[in-house]
């Protein structure tokens, strides 16, 4: 069950250069994505009109993707203007195209009406690009229903256990009560650890301050494309943080997640994790980056896991425990939105 009018991730702009056929499948539909020569990104789907051959093992020509197997060619709108052999193709030979978008470095996709495929949707993600910001874009995949992977964001008491050594670091993290907020798309999660006795262990070695620490993970996550956009960091304890006042010293970050659903038990992730001091230190931006990795890898160790147990014994009969909240909120929130989006689908 997913969100269908929404734009959803569907590549980082780097993974659409070129001549390169970008095979992705999203919310279970096979999708090639590639970069036009005119400029922009075209998205296809990546099935052939005539016999249903991949067009990821197809051949651009131009602006055009030409089916490998008999030869149909498509423009970037999906038309077909060319049949071998005829002067005009075929009858019901044309393909679907979808609208994309690129911004913040993000090739952007609508998988609904494309009628109401409006950019100005498109979620905020300016620290992606900012020059303020450093950050590297990357990228993972998940054996697992989007909806797990959001579980897992909508919650960081797990930062305690599944993360105890690297993003984590001590109990705190699971024993306090965050602040939820409802949005109009979406929740805001608001948490304060204050005087924790050190950094968190994905920070040793690029401390900017040793000794007690205010840290803080202020966050929104939109029912729209299922975006996580975080503000955290780390400060001196008792200097402001919390107030509003940053000491020089204080370790900022921001984070962009966005999970698009590949299929019902799959989803890409797509991720950066900025920070502004020390912008010119390209080192610092890849460890840093390497160790976020690694605590998303414990992540995908957990909730592909978890999967397989859901998969094999169904999801009914789950106890609900306090750290549970944000997550019901937004799932609840989530099968609201697509329930009416579907009423309305029927209707229309
Ligand atoms: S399957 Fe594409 S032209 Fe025949
Ligand atoms: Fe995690």
């Amino acid at each position: 069950m997913f969100l269908r009018n929404c734009w959803y991730a569907g590549a980082w702009s780097h993974e659409v250069e070129g001549e390169a056929l970008l095979a992705r499948k999203i919310l279970g539909e096979r999708i090639v994505f590639y970069r036009k020569q005119s400029g922009g990104v075209a998205a296809l789907t990546d099935r052939c009109s005539h016999r249903f051959a991949p067009l990821s093992l197809g051949r651009r020509e131009g602006d055009c993707l030409r089916c490998m197997y008999h030869g149909l060619m498509f423009d970037a709108g999906g038309v077909c203007v060319e049949e071998p052999g005829r002067k005009v193709p075929s009858p019901r030979t044309d393909i679907r195209a979808y609208p994309v978008v690129e911004r913040w470095k993000l090739v952007w996709i609508w998988m609904g009406d494309p009628a109401r495929a409006d950019p100005a949707l498109i979620p905020p993600c300016p620290y992606i690009d900012s020059p303020e910001w450093a950050c590297i874009p990357a990228y993972m995949h998940f054996k697992a229903d989007y909806r797990l992977v959001m579980d897992n964001l909508l919650d960081f008491s797990h930062l305690s256990f599944v993360h105890a050594n690297t993003l984590g670091g001590s109990n705190t993290i699971a024993e306090i009560r965050p602040k939820i907020d409802q949005l109009e798309g979406g929740v805001r999660i608001t948490r304060w650890y204050l005087g924790e006795p050190e950094l968190a262990p994905y920070l040793k070695g690029i401390e900017r301050f040793r000794g007690p620490v205010d840290r803080w993970n202020i966050y929104e996550v939109a029912l729209a494309g299922c975006v996580f956009e975080m503000d955290s960091g780390s400060a001196p304890a008792g200097t402001g943080a919390p107030d509003g006042r940053l000491a020089p010293e204080a370790m900022h970050f921001h984070s962009i997640q966005i999970v698009t659903p590949e299929d019902e038990r799959n989803s890409h992730y797509f991720w950066m994790y900025a920070h502004n001091f020390d912008l010119q230190n390209a080192a610092l931006t890849k460890m840093l980056s390497d160790r976020v990795e690694g605590g998303f890898v414990e992540d995908r160790t957990m909730i592909e896991a978890q999967q397989q147990v859901i998969a094999e014994t169904g999801d009914s009969g789950m106890a609900y425990i306090h750290f549970d909240n944000a997550m019901s909120l937004y799932r609840r929130m989530l099968s609201k939105a697509i329930a009416q989006e579907q009423e309305q689908a029927a209707a229309g």
